[in-house]
């Protein structure tokens, strides 16, 4: 089939690439001619692992094309995906001026049948204003159908080839078959493809990623709780997990949940909510404790400290919000940093993959390590954020060597907190005293 694909951030790099995997002819465009220049030369503007292999392939084999030209893109795809941001307004609620200024534009251009897919992830009612905002500028037969995506950063690309399960929210039958049909060679293991009206479809989305952030917080709390009457979350954790209804995924404590989906999700369903007269308690509570939990280790560290960090240099490992990207956005490390700058704290920093990212936006605030012993030299404690698998078997006689004092804050419970006892660190973590 001919594919179009709007916009070519991680999920619309993502899709065409997989696309064009299955024998589709894809077309990505994108305003940034800079980017699309870079892709049309095989570069791959994000990490996502095994993205790289799929994208040489498709472009040598001629699957995969890159464009600014709009209009080339409206001609090109029979079903035409729009993949644009959805930023945070500043009331929380999300910002659909890319996805509905799209839909204007293609409507301009439509001259024949198309199915236009929306992929971003959109409030309830999306989907009409859509159709509304194609209708308004033609005459022209189409059909406006919801499939968002549930794919992870870092586990993209297997993700999509590999689904638990396709959601098309669509109220028209020619559109439903074409979707089927093109989705039909990723769900030969048997997963379905769910087929349910567009503002189901649209809700869908926002609920699964609102409850898994639900689940990531009601982890924090218990562990929070078992740090006050001496329990370890680790074996709440296992002991909860194994029965299926709860299931043993997602159920990790930490300082927090972040990334670019559920930190703005939950507050677009919660703002969503609001505005049709429905207040989630539930999400509240969600943000609040989110909020609470990213900056959970700081009194410890201050504590430790003598209520005085000016001068302490920290090492901090693990800066992207969580492994397998070098995305930063929302990332529990930066709320971290930021605390500790303002307590005029020192930071020596790593991260394998987000080292780039974080240099843009803290500059020389920061000393940059080349690797995670560089880091952790002469510090007066080392702070752990994401966990890499690279932190997760440390040599720790060189640790001790070389930090000032063997004291560690773990925000991800990487080690048996009973072993670095007995090796000599004073070490704390989630959820976990003894
Ligand atoms: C999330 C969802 O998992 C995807 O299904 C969804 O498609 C995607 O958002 C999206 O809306 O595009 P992602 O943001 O890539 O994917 O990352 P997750 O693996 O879900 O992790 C999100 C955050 O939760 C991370 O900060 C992670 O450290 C944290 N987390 C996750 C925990 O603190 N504990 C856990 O047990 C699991």
């Amino acid at each position: 089939m001919k594919i179009s694909v709007i916009g070519t951030g991680y999920v619309g790099l993502v899709t065409g690439t997989c696309l064009a995997e299955t024998g589709n002819e894809v077309l990505c465009i994108d305003i940034n001619e800079e980017k699309v220049k870079q892709m049309q030369n095989g570069i791959v503007p994000i990490y996502e692992p095994l993205l790289d292999v799929l994208f040489d392939r498709n472009i040598k084999e001629d699957r995969l094309r890159f464009s600014t030209s709009l209009q080339e893109g409206i001609d090109h795809g029979e079903i035409i995906f729009l993949a644009l941001p959805t930023p945070e307004d500043e009331d929380g609620s999300a910002d659909l001026s890319y996805v509905l200024g799209a839909a204007k534009d293609i409507g301009k251009l439509l001259t024949e049948y198309k199915v236009i897919v929306d992929k971003s992830t959109v409030p309830v009612g999306t989907s009409d204003r859509v159709k509304e905002a194609i209708a308004n500028e033609t005459t022209v037969d189409f059909d406006v159908v919801s499939n968002p995506e549930f794919l992870r950063e870092g586990f993209a690309v297997d993700d999509f080839l590999k689904p638990e399960r396709i959601v098309i929210g669509s109220s028209s039958d020619r559109a439903t078959a074409l979707m089927q049909k093109l989705y039909s060679p990723f769900v030969r293991s048997g997963n379905p493809i769910i087929i349910m009206d567009e503002k189901s479809a649209e809700l869908t989305k926002y609920a699964a990623n609102s409850f898994l952030a639900t689940k990531i917080t009601f982890m924090n709390e218990i562990a929070n709780f078992c740090e006050k009457v001496g329990a370890d979350v680790d074996m709440v954790r296992l002991g909860m997990g194994t029965d299926s209804r709860i299931g043993k995924r997602f159920l990790f404590p930490g300082i927090g949940y972040g990334g670019s989906c559920f930190p703005k999700d939950v507050k677009a369903l919660h703002k969503s909510g609001k505005e049709n007269n429905y207040d989630f308690d539930i999400l509240n509570a969600v943000i609040k404790v989110n909020d609470i939990q990213k900056k959970i280790l700081i009194p410890r560290i201050l504590s430790h400290f003598n209520m005085d960090l000016k001068g302490k240099t920290f090492a901090i490992w693990g800066l992207a919000f969580k492994p397998e990207t070098d995305d930063i956005r929302e990332a529990p490390a930066l709320y971290m940093m930021e605390e500790l700058l303002k307590h005029e704290a020192n930071l020596k920093v790593y991260d394998p993959e987000a080292m780039p990212n974080v240099k843009r936006k803290f500059g020389d605030q920061l000393q940059y390590a080349n690797n995670m012993y560089e880091a952790a030299k002469d510090v007066d404690a080392l702070i752990i954020c994401t966990e890499w698998s690279i932190f997760r078997t440390p040599d720790l006689d060189k640790l001790k060597q070389i930090m000032n004092n063997p004291v560690i804050f773990d925000g991800r419970n990487l080690y048996d907190v009973k072993e670095m006892k007995a090796e000599g660190f004073n070490y704390s973590s989630i959820g976990r005293t003894s």
